[in-house]
């Protein structure tokens, strides 16, 4: 449908989605990609983001810009997630409009769906139940970004469609403590006790809320798949439809990365949801399906993680 030379903007290229994306374009032969960094271009000024799609015209968009964190930094920070991803996604979707953008790919994520939604999570439980408090913020801001999609199909039967991954992790991933994820802040947990004695591990809540989780490539090829594909309807869930427990998770890393200490379980922290299993049948009955499973992908993470301890991004909060 689209050429490999048509222009492709992939908002938020230095993240850990929008690389991955990045790469898997390239290797697929899309080698006409507009890339701009937030210096380059701050995504949350309403006058310069028109600018750049009137001087770029491109034919895709990609959105995987965004501020994004972990329990703790939503929590802190709740107006700047909220307002943040509202500024960002409202440009990039409205200028998109204005200048003719023929497709666009938005990107959310599972805390979309309400905090006791039946499970696993099926795209139409959006906005049937209230959210999980610790990341409304953030969530908020997504269902606005699937909601405006949405109603650009509707109106202007334009190809905007929105992708829900579930968790994420893989290369170029957020290790710091203070704002990451709970993958990657397990790898760092566990490294960092190994190679000090192998001190005890303390890991959040109480260990028994269920997780999935997604290497980012495979993320990458769904995001590919809807490029190359008319997808019928607004939004898609993303993920492998398997999850486990976060203790489940926390012995496999600990297995992985090598740790022989004691795990401590910090039941003053916040579990979070209790379950976010994605529904991902419409999306493989379309023909995608993930590829990498979750030790094979802990795997490589985690020997990433190796290679570039000493260059590792650090996501401070303000
Ligand atoms: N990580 C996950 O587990 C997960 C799960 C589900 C969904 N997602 C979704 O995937 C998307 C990307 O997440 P990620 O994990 O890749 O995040 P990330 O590594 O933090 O990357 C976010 C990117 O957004 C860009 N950005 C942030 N504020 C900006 C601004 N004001 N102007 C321009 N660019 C800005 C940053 O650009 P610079 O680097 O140039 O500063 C960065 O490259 C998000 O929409 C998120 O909801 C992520």
């Amino acid at each position: 449908m689209f050429l490999k030379n048509s222009k492709i903007y992939i908002a938020g290229h230095r993240g850990m989605v929008g690389s991955a994306v990045c790469d898997a374009l390239l290797e697929n032969g899309y080698n006409n990609l507009v890339l701009k960094s937030s210096q380059e271009l701050d995504l949350r000024n309403q006058s310069s983001v028109g600018q750049f799609f009137q001087d770029e015209q491109p034919e895709v968009v990609i959105d995987a810009a965004a501020r994004v964190g972990g329990i703790l930094a939503n929590s802190d920070f709740p107006y700047n997630f909220l307002m943040e991803n509202l500024q960002i996604q409202n440009n990039l979707i409205d200028s998109s409009l204005k200048t003719d953008v023929k497709k666009f790919i938005f990107l959310g994520s599972s805390c979309i769906y309400p905090k006791h939604a039946k499970q696993p999570l099926k795209e139409e439980y959006l906005l049937t139940d209230s959210l999980e408090p610790t990341n409304e913020w953030y969530a908020i801001a997504k269902i606005a970004g699937v909601k405006a999609c949405q109603a650009v199909r509707n109106q202007f039967n334009k190809d905007f469609v929105s992708l829900m991954p579930t968790n994420l992790y893989g290369e170029r991933d957020n290790f710091d403590l203070n704002s990451s994820h709970v993958l990657p802040a397990m790898i760092r947990k566990f490294h960092d006790a190994k190679e000090n004695n192998d001190s005890p591990v303390t890991l959040w809540g109480s260990g028994t809320p269920m997780r999935e989780f997604l290497h980012v490539e495979d993320l990458a090829n769904a995001v590919l798949f809807t490029l190359e594909n008319q997808l019928p309807e607004y939004l898609y869930n993303v993920g492998t439809g398997v999850d486990m427990t976060i203790k489940q998770l926390a012995e496999k890393i600990q297995n992985i990365v090598g740790h022989k200490g004691e795990i401590v379980w910090d039941e003053s922290k916040p579990n979070g949801t209790p379950r976010k299993l994605m529904d991902v049948s419409k999306l493989h009955r379309l023909g995608w399906h993930h590829n990498i499973n979750l030790d094979e992908g802990i795997c490589k993470t985690y020997s990433w993680f190796l290679d570039n301890i000493d260059s590792l991004k650090e996501v401070k909060l303000n």
